[in-house]
């Protein structure tokens, strides 16, 4: 069931939504060459705490940390690790949740650790536009499936390759509410946008074939190919004429 949340539910998740954020400004003022990723995830998780929040990701189905933060080749769902010591040149993507006060926020982004390759940058680049060009057709009276199809369009435009297996939710009570929203398919089809409908939208883009597979560890997903990924993750509100971010201090 997709739902329309209240005025007083979505404030609760523009909250949610902040703090997301500041974890993630945090993120971006700790990362560099020699930080391990067990290291930013303990930062995320302070930040998550200091603000009355629970990290919405600790335990959920099992998943045993606060952030997932995946490197390179790695898409999705990266344990973090006292024993991953990020470089110069990789890509790091943070994927965040905050649950505050029965309402959940969700936002990833892909960070340059010290200086990236222009491929690397392109790939980073591509992926974000991707995301804000789906948002752009994020408005009441859209269909869900017009959002999907930009993302698809863009990314693929530029040559990159959309992953299929992981799709953006619904969010808000719940991290992961109805509908699923892959990132590709035709344009007019699904649900119909209305103000009030709250979702996470989050392409996962590869530089190389689309295919992944998840390691022994029963969580940590790579390309295939080995190629580097990213992944960049909003929620937004729908409202009469767009769209607003709710994971934005
Ligand atoms: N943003 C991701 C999602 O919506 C993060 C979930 S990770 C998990 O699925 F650990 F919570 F599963
Ligand atoms: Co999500």
């Amino acid at each position: 069931m997709v739902t329309r949340k209240s005025n007083r539910e979505i404030e609760l998740m523009r909250v949610a939504g902040r703090i997301v954020a500041l974890a993630h400004k945090a993120v971006s003022e700790a990362i560099r060459p020699g930080i391990t990723t067990k290291e930013l995830n303990d930062l995320v998780e302070k930040v998550i705490r200091d603000n009355d929040a629970i990290p919405s990701f600790l335990n959920y189905s099992g998943y045993p940390a606060s952030a997932c933060i995946s490197i390179n080749e790695e898409v999705v769902h990266g344990i973090p690790s006292p024993s991953r010591v990020l470089k110069e040149g990789d890509i790091v993507s943070v994927d965040i949740g905050a649950l505050y006060h029965g309402y959940h926020g969700d936002s990833a982004w892909t960070y340059a650790c010290g200086e990236i390759s222009q491929a690397a940058r392109g790939l980073m680049e591509g992926t974000k536009a991707s995301l804000f060009a789906g948002l752009a057709k994020a408005k009441a009276g859209n269909r869900l499936s017009d959002i999907s199809h930009e993302i698809q369009k863009t990314a693929e435009g530029l040559g990159y390759s959309v992953v299929r297996e992981f799709v953006g939710h619904g969010v808000g009570k719940w991290l992961h509410e109805d509908p699923q929203i892959p990132n590709y398919g035709l344009p007019g089809r699904g649900l119909l946008l209305k103000s009030g409908m709250t979702l996470a939208i989050e392409p996962m883009i590869n530089m190389g074939a689309k295919e992944v597979k998840v390691l022994s560890d029963g969580w940590t997903t790579v390309t295939r190919d080995g190629s580097m990924s990213a992944h960049y993750e909003h929620t937004i509100l729908i409202t009469e004429d767009g769209y607003e971010i709710l994971t934005t201090i």
